[in-house]
């Protein structure tokens, strides 16, 4: 088996990846038709160019207004989970969607989880891939509406939502102003992440102070990209020591800033931090779970060996709980175990075959 072969193969998890960003430009299209929403353009090959990371926030809350019925919502997860499934062997996935963007075409929140339930239960039948839902903050209409939202997830408590996110511009709503709405989710016993630390933002904007407030000030067990952290180095070695995960997206949305991406999660690594491989927008960034490997194991010069180890170790970030966590690593462990046996072919990396004897169980992702 050659070197990209073993990666996309590889059984893997997701955590960071957002509903509304998975769609196929096919089903934007599609969906925007149905639905009678204006595009900017319907050429597929256009619809997901980009100026900037401020032109593909745009874009991805166009996206969700093109979802409406619960219909579409089972839809949308669906193809999420299936597609990755088939092309990247994903295995398990904590996927995010903004309530407040489907609000506010006048979408309730029962239609839009019960849908992306169906969606999720299907996909579990026909490819034996699980998901679970991540409701997000969009951090861009203040604090307020941020409580109302985890209210109203908790008033509709559903065991498929399993806690709170926030995305959007770091700039404009820094994780200090959400301190009651991530109360109100810890409260009601849900798991806490936010984005923070995004390299598309400069120091000023999106300081490494961030990733420490949305740990001490919301109670956050990961975060979601954390780049901007490296500035840092007393804060790096705090988060080291710490194990805190980071979800970091292999990709983003303007190629202009890709080689900064794959320098920062080499820097990452370097400092023993703990990353988890994520696809963040798959289609919008040009990629999916098994390209995501394929191209930061790639970029970060990692053997099989390394690349195994990564996914199985990405499992203790999931919020899965104690008996599904294991049951997931054995799952790994014995996939991996099969994949190791099979004959190396020669590639530039053939010489780097996995040893599942080696495998270590309870090793932080990003610490061997
Ligand atoms: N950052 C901020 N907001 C987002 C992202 C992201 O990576 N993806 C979708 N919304
Ligand atoms: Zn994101």
């Amino acid at each position: 088996m050659n070197y990209d072969t073993f990666l996309r193969d590889l059984p893997k998890v997701d955590l960071h990846c957002h509903l509304a960003g998975t769609m196929r430009p096919a089903t934007m299209i599609e969906l925007a038709q149905n639905n009678d929403v204006q595009l900017p353009t319907t050429d597929p090959d256009l619809l997901y160019a980009f100026d900037d990371f401020y032109d593909f926030l745009r874009v991805v809350r166009l996206a969700a207004e093109c979802v409406i019925t619960r219909a579409d919502f089972a839809r949308v997860a669906y193809e999420a989970l299936s597609g990755a499934a088939t092309s990247g062997n994903l295995r398990y996935a904590e996927l995010f969607f903004n309530p407040t963007d489907y609000q506010r075409q006048g979408v309730d929140y029962p239609t839009m989880i019960d849908g992306y339930i169906e969606g999720l239960r299907a996909a579990e039948t026909d490819h034996g891939v699980h998901g679970r839902l991540i409701p997000s903050i969009n951090r861009e209409l203040g604090p307020q509406v941020a409580e109302g939202m985890v209210r109203e997830v908790i008033a509709h408590r559903r065991d498929e939502v399993i806690g709170i996110g926030m995305d959007g511009s770091e700039h404009h709503g820094p994780p200090e102003q959400f301190t009651q709405a991530y109360r109100l989710a810890r409260q009601a016993g849900l798991h806490c992440t936010a984005h923070a630390c995004e390299d598309n933002q400069t120091l000023d904007q999106a300081p490494p102070s961030n990733v420490i407030d949305c740990v001490d000030k919301l109670g956050c067990s990961r975060i979601d990209h954390g780049y901007n952290l490296l500035a840092d180095a007393r804060l790096v070695q705090r988060c080291q020591r710490e194990h805190i995960p980071f979800t970091v997206g292999s990709h983003t949305c303007v190629s202009s800033r890709q080689q900064t991406r794959w320098d920062n999660l080499h820097r990452m690594r370097q400092a023993n931090l703990s990353i988890v491989i994520c696809t963040d927008d798959p289609p919008m960034f040009g990629t999916d779970i098994g390209q995501s490997y394929a191209s930061v194991c790639t970029q970060l010069n990692l053997t099989t060996d390394a690349a195994a180890q990564l996914a199985l170790d990405s499992i203790d970030a999931t919020w899965l709980d104690d008996t599904d966590r294991h049951r997931l690593r054995s799952e790994f462990a014995t996939t991996i175990a099969a994949m190791q046996n099979q004959p190396a072919q020669s590639t530039e990396r053939s010489d780097a075959v996995v040893d599942a004897n080696r495998l270590s169980t309870g090793q932080p992702a990003g610490t061997q």
